[in-house]
């Protein structure tokens, strides 16, 4: 069995003349922590989402779990989602439900377990998050820290063997942001699960991964371990790691493409 878990090889995506993805190459292997950094709006989120099918390609080939994505029916994809928790940028709790209810949802539709069973399986995930006894609160009492753990539970309950973070520190103060890349450590070093964490938060990523790869104008443009970022001699990666407005990157320039116009002919 193969340990790449995650292959996306040309993978191009395009929202009408908009090119967000045009051509990523990135692999990641079982056991392996991988942050992908990028600027705002460079579409972290929109590559994230088609490892999981939840968008697909406008061209080039997405694998997970051994699973031809572009090509799988619903009942292949759900497989696979069944084997990898994703922690939503915005939490995506549903507002109308409790914490219990958000966290075990997963469990309740899908699984094969008595309802006790699933309370007790949702408070060890909550516990786990440092959240013990929150389950019968709603959302909306929570603050962005909370919201972001409950997420995490949410992602744990199916014992993923991938734990894809999207943002997971953003919008939290510091001290927060801090206990969130401790629990990210943790969770890696309980669960074993290969991780992947998206985020343009240079500290966080240093923190909980020990590869990084930037992704800039649909591309990645620098994939190596976090001593290899630093010592990284393009402009752009230095600009990005160093929170730079001077530098080959325009702050001012949007981070996708345009499709160039046809000539009017
Ligand atoms: N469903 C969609 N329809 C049209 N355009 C979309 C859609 N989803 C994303 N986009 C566009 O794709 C680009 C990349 O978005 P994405 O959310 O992936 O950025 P990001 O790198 O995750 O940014 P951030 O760091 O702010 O979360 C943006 O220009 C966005 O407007
Ligand atoms: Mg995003």
């Amino acid at each position: 069995m193969t340990d790449e878990l995650i292959r996306l090889e040309n993978l191009q995506k395009a929202f009408g003349d908009t090119v967000v993805l045009d051509g990523v190459e990135l692999s990641v292997n079982r056991g392996e922590s991988l942050a992908v950094i990028g600027r705002s709006g460079s579409g972290k989120s929109v590559m994230l989402k088609h490892v999981l099918g939840l968008m697909m390609p406008t061209d080039g080939d997405v694998w997970c779990l051994g699973t031809h994505i572009n090509t799988a029916d619903l009942r292949e994809l759900y497989h696979v989602r069944a084997r990898v928790g994703y922690v939503f940028q915005f939490a995506a709790l549903f507002d109308s439900l409790t914490v219990r209810e958000n966290v075990g949802f997963f469990l309740d539709n899908h699984a094969d377990k008595t309802p006790e069973e699933i309370d007790e399986i949702v408070e060890e995930k909550l516990t786990q998050v440092g959240l013990p006894g929150t389950g019968p609160l709603m959302p909306a009492s929570l603050s962005g820290g909370m919201k972001k753990r409950a997420g995490l539970a949410r992602a744990l309950v199916g014992e993923p063997e991938i734990i894809l973070y999207d943002e997971p520190t953003s919008g939290l103060d510091p001290i927060t942001a801090a206990a969130v890349n401790d629990l990210i450590n943790k969770t890696k070093e309980y669960t074993a699960a290969t991780t992947v964490i998206i985020t343009h938060d240079m500290h966080s990523a240093y923190k909980t991964a020990e590869r990084i790869a930037m992704l800039h104008e649909g591309r990645i443009i620098f994939d190596g371990s976090n001593q290899e970022i630093r010592d990284c001699e393009d402009p752009r990666v230095q600009q990005f790691i160093n929170g730079r407005a001077e530098g080959p990157i325009d702050p001012l320039k949007g981070s996708t493409k345009q499709r160039p116009q046809e000539a009017n002919l």
